[in-house]
């Protein structure tokens, strides 16, 4: 009787231990499949999408099969001063816009190219408009309660560029004016005016770019080179996008160099004596002037010559970066794309698309403090070996895609990794907005935000 009992009772434990386990492989399919999917969805699946209509079109299990996201961006309609004007474009009818299907205005000359970003976003946004070529990351609408992002088409870095020189005869320039004459503007739009700017989007990459008007517009998203010169209140990297310098050697096409083939050991290229923190350089300088294999090039590129400073990274193994008077240069950019290993002494140097790009894979990176000590760096660059600089050099040349800049702009280039970056800040855009609302129906707040200025602005 014991034993039937004991037999009931285990072949039900049995029964039911069969069941159990057909539930959990149950469970755990349904887990994975949900994972998977959640995984292969993006960020966007995990809030329920009827709350958010604005995020819907972020799924690329419905709009893109692509694994591609898609941006809405408004971009304000700026007179043309405030952008193509400054590259001596002159508008014709009343749109401010010239037609780049039939014409596409140059940017403006030699080195001032390497901060152009503004140009090419402005570029794509326009051109997302009749051209569908796969791999757009941005599309631009007409309906701000549509946009995710409000785009300011001010072209600041060529503006600084050109025209910061002090007016003779006024104690201003046409800088600080259209600086002026932009903060009325766009602080004057109901688009500034419903989010106080949170989710408003400008390019001022060149470290003085938008000097003046920073202090007005910091509520929005700046896409800019460092921020060397930015107090961490006005931008941070939680709310600001780096974008790199446009590299002003051109790239290596068909490159079939290879460690012995490139004659000198380490690179430099640049000016030596730096109004701030470019002590480093000169101290760099002293440590390594006596190595024979070791090059250094004094003064810009376009001082050298760009062929001369082509062939000198062509023909390096690695090309050192050290922080100038602003924690990047567009040095390392011009590596990159001569496939000559970036050798990074720079501790404070933020560097485009990290989330993504994972430097150390083809960079060499080195503390200031041992860069400083006697033979250290030299004795370091020596012991990497052949291998060792070939894996970095074949990953130079697949990640120098990220960092080119171009019209049309194709899938994965530096413009479509920006506006990438931007919409991956869409969600920290929208809990500031939402926070900064807490306490709207109060009115604005009795006392403003304070915040150290910046350095230049002491000065
Ligand atoms: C703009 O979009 C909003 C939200 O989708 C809509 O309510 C509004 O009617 C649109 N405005 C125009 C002019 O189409
Ligand atoms: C690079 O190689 C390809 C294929 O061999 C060739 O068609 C192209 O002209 C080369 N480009 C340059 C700049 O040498």
């Amino acid at each position: 009787m014991a034993d039937r009992n004991g037999g009931s009772l285990y072949s039900i434990g049995l029964l039911s231990w069969k069941s159990l386990i057909a539930l959990l492989s149950l469970a755990l399919t349904v887990f994975v499949l949900s994972w998977s999917l959640l995984l292969n969805s993006g960020r966007y699946q995990f809030i329920d999408q009827n709350l958010f209509p604005h995020l819907k079109h972020y799924n690329p299990l419905f709009i893109d099969h692509d694994q591609q996201a898609s941006l809405k961006v408004f971009m304000y309609d700026l007179p043309s001063e405030f952008h193509f004007e400054l590259l001596d474009w002159k508008p014709d009818g009343d749109t401010p816009w010239p037609d780049i299907r039939s014409e596409v205005p140059e940017y403006a000359g030699g080195l001032n190219v390497q901060h152009s970003v503004a140009y090419w976003l402005t570029l794509d946004l326009l051109a997302s408009e009749f051209d569908n070529a796969g791999g757009r990351y941005a599309i631009r609408v007409h309906n701000s309660s549509e946009a995710d992002v409000i785009f300011i088409p001010f072209f600041s870095s060529i503006c600084f560029n050109r025209f910061s020189r002090l007016n003779a005869h006024k104690k201003t320039n046409t800088n600080k004016e259209l600086q002026k004459k932009l903060v009325t503007y766009v602080t004057g739009q109901p688009e500034w005016k419903r989010s106080g700017g949170i989710d408003h989007v400008i390019a001022a990459h060149h470290p003085n770019s938008l000097l003046d008007a920073r202090m007005q517009l910091w509520p929005a998203m700046f896409i800019l080179s460092d921020f060397g010169r930015y107090p961490p209140t006005i931008a941070n990297i939680n709310k600001d996008v780096i974008a790199p310098y446009k590299h002003i050697i051109k790239s290596y096409v068909n490159d079939s160099s290879g460690f012995d083939s490139r004659p000198i050991l380490l690179f430099f290229q640049g000016a030596i004596y730096r109004k701030d923190g470019g002590f480093v350089r000169q101290e760099i300088f002293y440590l390594l002037q006596k190595e024979k294999d070791v090059h250094f090039a004094f003064g810009s590129v376009k001082k050298q010559g760009i062929p001369s400073a082509t062939k000198g990274m062509q023909s390096s193994k690695f090309c050192l970066n050290i922080a100038g008077d602003t924690p990047s240069s567009n040095r390392l950019f011009d590596a990159i794309a001569s496939h000559c290993v970036p050798v990074i002494i720079s501790d404070d140097i933020e560097l485009p698309f990290e989330d993504v790009i994972d430097y150390s894979e083809f960079c060499i990176f080195v503390r200031t403090s041992d860069a400083l000590k006697e033979k250290f760096l030299i004795n370091f660059i020596r012991r990497i070996g052949r291998d060792e600089w070939t894996r970095k050099w074949e990953k130079l040349k697949e990640v120098e895609h990220f960092f080119e800049y171009q019209y049309p702009s194709e899938k994965g280039d530096a413009v479509q990794m920006i506006w990438r970056s931007v919409g991956k800040k869409v969600p920290v855009i929208k809990r500031r907005l939402h926070a900064s609302r807490r306490f709207s129906r109060f009115g604005k707040p009795a006392r403003k935000a304070s915040f150290p200025l910046p350095r230049n602005l002491l000065s």
